[in-house]
């Protein structure tokens, strides 16, 4: 926004040195304009969007194996749609295979088996889900396993899977009895981790601290 000020400020002067320094922009890509009064990280590769959801994605292999692997950069989409970005993984390969997945949220019980499924590739290591002691049931909806130690899942077809981001259809929802409250979804009880990409570590949520479409009423 800064270096956009200054590009537009330009403007109001003269207008080849108007396009130098739209040039200069440009070319400086890499080396954007500080932000006064703040610390300026510019745009690496250490980018810092926090907190990112831990979610699992999880799939058969060519061998109908389960295979599951940690993703943070993850999102809703719209109504019944998920993003992920991907790199190349087994994971990837099965879902070139099957396509389908199933995304479940790796809790404050987990955190050192979905840590491992961040670590080590089914391609290195076939029976990983089995390693840590998770088993799986086959998803009655798609062609993908549903880790069981996970309360709190998502059944997913592939829409799509094109530069990096895989676009997926969730097709149906469950949950565990055990993180349900009046048959709603508790997230106090589901206790899902978070990935804070500032201190390379996972963090629990804490309380609610205010309804939402709520809490700014008093502002109307
Ligand atoms: C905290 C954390 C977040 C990760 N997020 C992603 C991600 O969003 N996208 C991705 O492609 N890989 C991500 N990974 C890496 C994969 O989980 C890892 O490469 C995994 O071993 C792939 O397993 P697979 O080869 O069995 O599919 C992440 C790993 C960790 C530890």
């Amino acid at each position: 926004m800064a270096a956009m000020l200054l590009v537009m400020g330009a403007c109001t002067s003269n207008s080849s040195q108007n396009n130098q320094n739209v040039n200069e922009n440009t070319e400086k890509k890499e080396k954007p304009q500080a932000v006064e009064g703040r610390k300026n990280f510019g745009s690496s590769h250490a980018l810092v969007t926090t907190p990112q959801p831990c979610v699992m994605i999880a799939t058969w292999d060519k061998d109908h194996n389960p295979d599951v692997m940690m993703a943070a950069w993850a999102g809703q989409l719209d109504y019944t749609k998920i993003v992920i970005s991907l790199s190349k993984h087994k994971t990837t390969d099965n879902l070139a295979e099957t396509g389908a997945f199933t995304v479940s949220f790796a809790d404050e019980r987990t955190v050192a088996q979905s840590d491992y499924f961040g670590l080590v590739s089914g391609n290195d290591v076939p029976d990983k889900v089995a390693k840590v002691g998770f088993t799986v049931t086959p998803s009655p909806n798609v062609d993908a396993p549903i880790i069981n130690e996970y309360p709190l899942t998502l059944e997913c077809k592939v829409v799509s899977f094109e530069d990096g981001m895989l676009i997926g259809e969730v097709v149906n929802q469950s949950a565990d009895e055990s993180i349900l409250t009046d048959g709603k979804v508790d997230l106090a009880k589901l206790k899902p981790i978070v990935f804070d990409a500032a201190g390379m570590c996972y963090r629990a949520l804490g309380d609610s601290v205010g309804q939402a479409w709520g809490a700014g009423k008093k502002y109307q």
